[in-house]
């Protein structure tokens, strides 16, 4: 037995369904033209590093979740939706994290943390699913440390063009509040806050730092 067939056996079948599911949706999505792993993967080299204490905002279904805990000592992930976060654990199992993070399940609009938690704040693709986006970045603002630093991902039009495609040929609406990170750039920017803003593999990211006096780069 190979070393991966031997991992896989001791996974429990819940664990092994999910990922199953997982990845016939991902590759579903890749097909018709949108491949997650490529996006993860661009987001991930925008926001490197990270730091040690990590919030994100919006789990989803884990897949940003999975590939930033192997690079951070301790994730926590929040969302309104406890099932959404039953199959994120499914899959941090999946993918050997799990014990590096915990859930909380509630609205992102007030978080439950003091002032400078955080060496990092994350979102990936969930921006547009909140309307009041702006109160959620004032909370990401608050309880991020002043040497941290905040990413703000979600689809590039691009991106919302086939993920609209993909939602409509399986006969639903891709729901969406419309949301501009350029916008986000300009009011961080005016709060003192330095940014950049990158488009690569249908995503956007913006990342924002405290400019420090010596130096114009995050220490996270
Ligand atoms: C597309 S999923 C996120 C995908 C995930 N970040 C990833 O890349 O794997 C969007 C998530 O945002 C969550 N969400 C929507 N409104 C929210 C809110 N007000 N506060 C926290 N989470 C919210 C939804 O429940 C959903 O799970």
């Amino acid at each position: 037995m190979t070393e991966s067939e031997q991992e896989t056996k001791d996974l429990s079948p819940e664990v092994i369904e999910n990922h199953k599911q997982l990845i016939e949706r991902d590759n579903q999505n890749k097909a018709r033209g949108y491949d997650y792993e490529e996006g993860v993967k661009f987001v991930l080299e925008q926001s490197l590093p990270l730091g040690e204490l990590v919030l994100e905002i919006g789990t989803g279904k884990g897949r940003f979740m999975t590939a930033v805990a192997s690079h951070v000592k301790e994730l926590i992930t929040l969302d309104v939706s406890a099932q959404e976060q039953q199959y994120a654990r499914l899959n941090a199992a999946y993918a050997g994290v799990g014990e590096k993070i915990s859930y909380v399940v509630q609205d992102a609009a007030t978080l439950p943390w003091p002032n400078k938690t955080f060496d990092a704040v994350i979102t990936m693709n969930a921006i547009h699913h909140i309307p009041h986006f702006e109160q959620v970045l004032k909370e990401m603002q608050r309880v991020v440390k002043t040497t941290g630093k905040i990413i703000l991902a979600d689809f590039s039009p691009r991106g919302f063009q086939i993920m609209g495609k993909i939602h409509r040929s399986e006969g639903r609406v891709h729901q969406r509040h419309f949301h501009e990170l350029r916008n986000f750039q300009r009011l961080l920017r005016n709060q003192g806050w330095t940014t950049r803003l990158r488009k690569g593999y249908l995503q956007e990211v913006l990342v924002a730092w405290k400019k420090k006096e010596a130096d114009s780069t995050p220490s996270a």
